[in-house]
């Protein structure tokens, strides 16, 4: 009879702030990267693992929303085969992997960070269930650690609130092989912001995160770029201590121009906002300078734009995206989210 094992957990995706972009072999960052948690936008998986020994490599299966997806498993027998080294126990495994996401697909959201963190959460979970062991306090740097592994930003992704990953001077515990929660207790409005996710295009990006990170290898202006990230770490932590709301936004904006600016001046060099994204940044930027609403604007690699907020100003903004934002999304779309308190258990 075999013996089997289950897990299931659902994480959050992550806004970074702080930008990640350029790594070194292994996954280790060229830079700290600094991200909030959300809480709508999430992935579910859900793992069986079935003791079956004599193998060489565990057998996955693997359905997303209900449906085999084999196009998927080369990025997850690529990270199946990452974690061995640490997981040696998985070779004797049949494993069943089923996953789903809150947030549309195709939407044009990163989803590797939050179903590579909900899959490491899972295989963790197990191990400690297979080694009849609860090393409760390293639980999640573990996870973080092999999530890593996977997709960097999935690193983040094990954890609520404003999440480090990446070692730097200005904070405590920082590590480039796992993420840590940023505890400094930060300023009342910055306890927790708002993000409205504007979809604006959903087609698929034509450079991926990985082949972007690859071209910063030979990018002219990366190693100033790696400090500039270091210099705004240290400000932006401390705008969000002092609740200093303009050095806020202003870093905030300069880190997702700054991202794109990379892009635009690699080789080859490409462009991924696209004419809403700029419409779009203007119409936020007049809303903060003009008609003094708390809110700014962020990137990630794509077109999307992440409209981020103070939350007593949530009423105000909800009425801003719907009245001047929405039209400029694909098919009116955007998502109304949050920072969220991180992964769960789903029992
Ligand atoms: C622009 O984590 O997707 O979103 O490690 O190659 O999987 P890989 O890259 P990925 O890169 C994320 C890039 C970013 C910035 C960020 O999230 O920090």
């Amino acid at each position: 009879m075999s013996t089997s094992y289950h897990a299931a957990w659902s994480a959050p995706s992550n806004i970074a702030f702080i930008k990640y972009w350029g790594k070194y072999a292994g996954q280790i960052p060229a830079n700290a990267s600094l991200s909030m948690s959300l809480d709508a936008c999430t992935t579910r998986t859900e793992v069986t693992a079935e003791r079956m020994p004599f193998k060489d490599f565990p057998d996955i299966n693997f359905t997303f929303e209900g449906e085999e997806k084999p196009d998927f498993l080369p990025k997850i027998e690529h990270f199946i085969r990452a974690i061995l080294p640490e997981m040696p126990w998985l070779i004797e495994c049949r494993l069943r992997i089923s996953s789903s996401n809150t947030f549309p697909h195709s939407s044009g959201i990163a989803s590797s960070a939050s179903a590579f963190a909900a899959l490491a959460l899972c295989l963790t979970d197990i191990e400690s269930q297979w080694n009849n062991s609860a090393d409760k306090g390293r639980f999640f740097r573990t996870a973080s650690h092999r999530a890593r592994l996977g997709s960097g930003s999935a690193a983040r992704s094990v954890f609520g609130g404003y999440t480090v990953w990446g070692k730097d001077k200005c904070v405590v515990g920082s590590n480039n092989g796992y993420a840590v929660p940023l505890d400094d207790p930060m300023d009342d409005d910055f306890a927790r912001l708002s993000d409205h996710i504007l979809l604006i295009d959903r087609g698929q990006k034509s450079v991926s995160s990985t082949a972007g990170h690859a071209l910063m290898n030979n990018h002219p202006y990366a190693e100033a770029r790696f400090q500039r990230a270091s210099d705004n770490l240290h400000s932006m932590i401390t705008a969000m201590r002092s609740g200093d709301q303009q050095r806020f936004f202003d870093l905030l904006e300069e880190e997702a121009l700054g991202l794109h600016a990379l892009m635009m001046s690699s080789q080859p060099n490409y462009i991924l906002m696209r004419p809403n994204t700029l419409a779009a940044i203007e119409r936020i930027r007049h809303a903060r300078i003009v008609d003094h609403i708390p809110v700014g604007f962020t990137l990630d690699a794509g077109a999307n734009v992440h409209v981020i907020s103070l939350t007593e100003a949530k009423q105000t903004v909800d009425e801003f995206v719907k009245s001047e934002l929405k039209s400029l999304c694909a098919n009116d779309m955007y998502i109304c989210d949050q920072m969220g308190t991180g992964p769960k258990s789903i029992t």
